[in-house]
């Protein structure tokens, strides 16, 4: 009866208003699986490809009617007949319709969305949440959330270089209410841009987007908050950031550019910054907020010897994560992980295409004892696909936005329901 039956795509939209594809599967027993595909914005140059139309006439060439079409004409015919609950076979068969490396012919955007649909369909055929399915019985371990509070970078309109500004509740006395926690500092975020005169307006992932001179001060301005709501730094939350290095990289002088302040109070200034020393400049912000336990892309993303070099610094402190470095596939996380280019990963599954290749790159970070970070894309929908491959894997950290915009709630929402199904959930904070 979890004979599938049916497959079928269709172009819906995304949280920027942009089309993505999305993949509906039937069973014989009439059970459906349905999977949305986000979308990047600063994406990785090694991730697989969204297939998009190019037709100027429609969504300024985004369109994704292709990759419908691939999905209907090439990946239907193929699945059918398949059995939902192999998705080992499921996921070999499609990247065995396109060998590309970056899935090129297909679009990852529509072997991706294949691959979740029937996963889906496989977890409502046995009756059982997709967690369940995924990790089994076991699989009660909640991830703790990197709320992204600030946005900058790629992802907003601001002058922060610095794209993301995360608050991790860590402390023990916040399990399991680290959310409530994290909107009540956020709420404090509010005022305190306010009292500014700053602008509370959200970037892409729903964090505020003001314009602030430099990173320094959007770090001052979370950890006032935190203070402001009752909580204390470092004790109840830890800072995390993602810098998304390549956006900072400029090739033709091969520098860093960035805004920095060179000591507290001091005017900010324009900085032009060589590897070594982004790496000492990065050891001083530490040294400066003690309570920054991760850094995701500090340098770009063919930068190994940047992220080896601050990894053997402040490793053993902090969480030093590959995103566009690694672009969640095996072939370039074994590398990092003989370099020692990091110790913690991002996982993107439409970074490297089916549902099988994602748990492989989980299932190495865990071997190598790398932390793993399961995370949304900046343009991202209502599909909570990723609360549950978190919870299944037992991933530990997981980073799906602010808490204000419904395609990143309903990821905080599936957990919060995920969390009342199980008897006993655990919570481990992530960073010592
Ligand atoms: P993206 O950003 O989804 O735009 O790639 C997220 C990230 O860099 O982590
Ligand atoms: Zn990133």
């Amino acid at each position: 009866m979890s004979e599938i039956v049916e497959v079928h795509g269709r172009e819906v939209l995304d949280s920027r208003g942009e089309p993505t594809v999305e993949v509906e599967v039937y069973l014989a027993s009439g059970i459906m699986g349905r999977a949305i595909v986000p979308a990047g914005k600063t994406t990785g140059r090694r991730e697989v490809k969204e297939l998009r139309d190019g037709d100027p006439a429609r969504f300024r060439g985004k369109g994704v009617l292709k990759a419908v079409e691939n999905v209907n004409q090439v990946i239907a015919p193929e699945l059918i007949g398949l059995d939902a609950r192999d998705q080992r076979i499921v996921d070999r068969v499609l990247t065995g319709l396109d060998p590309s490396e970056r899935r090129e012919g297909l679009g990852g955007n529509a072997i991706l969305g294949a691959s979740l649909a029937v996963a889906h369909a496989a977890a409502e055929s046995l009756g059982i949440g997709l967690f369940e399915y995924l990790g089994g019985k076991v699989a009660r371990r909640l991830p703790v959330p990197l709320v992204n509070v600030i946005n900058g970078g790629g992802h907003a309109t601001n002058n922060l270089d610095i794209q993301e500004f995360m608050l991790v509740p860590t402390g023990p006395s916040l399990v399991p209410n680290g959310l409530r926690a994290t909107c009540e500092v956020f709420d404090r975020l509010r005022g305190l841009l306010e009292a500014q005169g700053a602008s509370t307006a959200y970037g892409d992932e729903g964090g505020f987007a003001p314009s602030l001179d430099c990173s320094e001060l959007a770090i001052e301005l979370l950890q006032e908050a935190v203070r402001k709501a009752g909580y204390e730094v470092h004790n109840h939350f830890r800072v995390a950031l993602d810098v998304a290095g390549n956006h900072l990289f400029d090739r033709t002088s091969e520098r860093y550019r960035l805004n920095i302040q060179p000591e507290r109070g001091a005017p900010p200034a324009r900085a032009e910054l060589t590897t070594a020393e982004l790496v000492r400049y990065y050891e001083g912000l530490l040294a400066r907020f003690p309570a920054i336990a991760s850094i995701e892309d500090p340098f770009h993303e063919d930068d190994w010897d940047g992220f080896a070099a601050l990894t053997a610094s402040v490793g053993s402190k902090v969480q030093i994560v590959g995103d566009d470095l690694f672009v969640s596939q095996t072939r370039y996380l074994s590398r990092g992980i003989k370099s020692r280019a990091a110790n913690a990963i991002l996982v993107k599954p439409n970074q490297v295409g089916t549902l099988s290749e994602t748990l492989d790159t989980v299932a190495m970070a865990q071997r190598a004892g790398f932390g793993t970070v399961i995370s949304h894309r900046s343009g991202d929908t209502e599909d909570t696909t990723i609360a549950d491959l978190a919870v299944a894997v037992g991933a530990g950290q997981i980073k799906t936005g602010s808490v204000t915009r419904s395609e990143r709630c309903a990821k905080y929402n599936r957990l919060l329901r995920i969390e009342s199904h199980l008897v006993e959930p655990i919570y481990v904070a992530p960073y010592a």
